[in-house]
């Protein structure tokens, strides 16, 4: 990645950062009410024309890390939600949130400590992260749920997810995976996820990935 990707938008008590390396334009920010993100603007992102709380909150609704805020008090960081949850979209990504830890991706992309929007079509050009080439391919993959895991005994704490070469995703940590249609599915502690869009029960891994000839890189 490049610093070209990266966007500053300076405001006296915050200023957001706009990653394009990661956006995938879910329009989360565009569509909030407020002025803090208006299409066709310049600058696009105004953190002074609303509330602290307000940047803070729209910037945490982003899904796949592209935003993030640096608040002039110290005091202010972003935290993991509570639970880490993997959201299976409607022919598209996964949706995380949590205290996410992916390895082998780059120190400075700090929003995918607690947001990143992760491909499983198997298609993306920047893999691990969504770059939305499931439209192009037409990706179909409804996010139906079959298995409800072991359960959770505990939640949060940190969910590691490690990128198997040219096979899934291996998530560990303690996990909740809510199905397309918002259903809280499966909860366990040691999940792999396909990320080839061949899987057969999807949203597991089920060997596919080798048939297929997926490649991860
Ligand atoms: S990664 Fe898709 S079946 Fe294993």
């Amino acid at each position: 990645m490049s610093d070209k990707d990266k966007f500053n938008f300076p405001g006296g008590k915050i200023d957001v950062e706009w990653d394009g390396h990661l956006c995938i334009h879910i329009a989360e920010c565009g569509q909030a009410n407020g002025d803090l993100f208006i299409g066709g603007r310049q600058p696009w992102c105004q953190p002074d024309l609303v509330e602290l709380k307000d940047v803070i909150e729209v910037v945490e609704r982003c899904p796949s890390g592209a935003l993030t805020y640096q608040a002039k008090d110290s005091s202010i960081k972003e935290k993991p939600a509570e639970e880490n949850t993997i959201s299976v979209s409607y022919n598209g990504p996964l949706f995380v949130r949590g205290d996410i830890e992916i390895e082998n991706t780059p120190a400075d992309m700090e929003g995918i400590a607690f947001r990143a929007t992760l491909c499983r079509c198997g298609h993306s050009k920047n893999k691990p992260f969504c770059d939305n080439t499931h439209e192009a391919i037409k990706f179909q993959d409804y996010g139906a749920v079959g298995d409800n895991g072991e359960g959770l005994s505990n939640s949060g704490g940190k969910l590691k997810i490690k990128q198997l070469e040219d096979g899934p995703l291996l998530c560990s940590g303690n996990i909740t995976i809510k199905s397309g249609s918002g259903r809280t599915a499966w909860e366990g502690t040691q999940v792999a996820l396909c990320r080839c869009g061949a899987s057969k029960n999807k949203p597991f891994c089920d060997g596919s990935h080798v048939a297929a000839g997926f490649r991860s890189n």
